[in-house]
């Protein structure tokens, strides 16, 4: 069974998604991590996030791989842990252009399918995983908030950074315009997916409205 989680930055995906996943024992397949992991290769070799060549040849030889352990997930890339790393704000700057190039698209579809076909129940989160990776899943949803809403919960997150809720907006609004527009697998509500506006639900109630649809 395969479930997609698509939606907007500060849509609350991830933490659903992971939730979602231990609830039904399935597999969290998160595939931000994975464009994540290419940045980084990409940044601790000094490849340019427009060179499509050198790109391609990082995607080409990868290896990524997913563990659970008492801590959560752990993302191993080319045999090291770097959990950590794919989160720094130098990845978060340049993974978006890093994301938008179709040879990099391409070699992390055929990875997310490869590691979910290894499993009976997959629960994946991402931008494009019920309109490209997964058209046929199971179960589609795509979830949203208001800007606002998605902006406070961004600088919650970040609590610490000193920035502010105003800039916040300003950032999703044009993250939102960016992952919208372009032109490989654009953010989009896919086709057969229920939408879930969760401005006004906490997790947990969002959690158990998606059960619900489940059943
Ligand atoms: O969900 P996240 O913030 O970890 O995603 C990091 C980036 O990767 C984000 O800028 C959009 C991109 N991404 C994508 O293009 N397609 C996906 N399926 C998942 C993430």
């Amino acid at each position: 069974m395969i479930i997609t989680l698509d939606g907007p930055a500060g849509s609350g995906k991830s933490t659903t998604a992971r939730m979602l996943a231990k609830r039904l024992a399935a597999v969290y397949l998160d595939t931000g991590a994975m464009y994540r992991s290419v940045t980084l290769v990409a940044l601790e070799n000094g490849v340019d996030a427009t060179d499509a060549k050198r790109l391609d040849d990082i995607s080409s030889k990868i290896s990524i791989n997913f563990i659970e352990d008492e801590n959560g997930q752990r993302v191993m890339v080319n045999g090291r842990d770097r959990t950590v790393e794919i989160r720094t704000p130098e990845v978060e700057k340049l993974v978006s252009t890093v994301s938008s190039h179709k040879v990099v698209r391409e070699k992390m579809v055929h990875l997310q399918r490869e590691i979910a076909s290894k499993h009976p129940k997959v629960v994946v989160e991402g931008r494009d995983t019920g309109s490209v990776v997964f058209p046929n899943a199971d179960h589609k949803f795509f979830l949203s908030a208001n800007t606002e809403v998605r902006a406070q919960r961004r600088v919650t997150q970040n609590s610490g950074s000193g920035i502010k809720t105003g800039n916040m907006v300003q950032e999703i609004m044009e993250r939102d315009e960016k992952d919208s527009t372009r032109q490989v697998s654009p953010l989009m509500v896919p086709q057969g997916a229920v939408e879930i506006d969760n401005t006004n639900l906490s997790l947990d109630e969002t959690i158990e409205r998606i059960i619900r649809l489940l059943a």
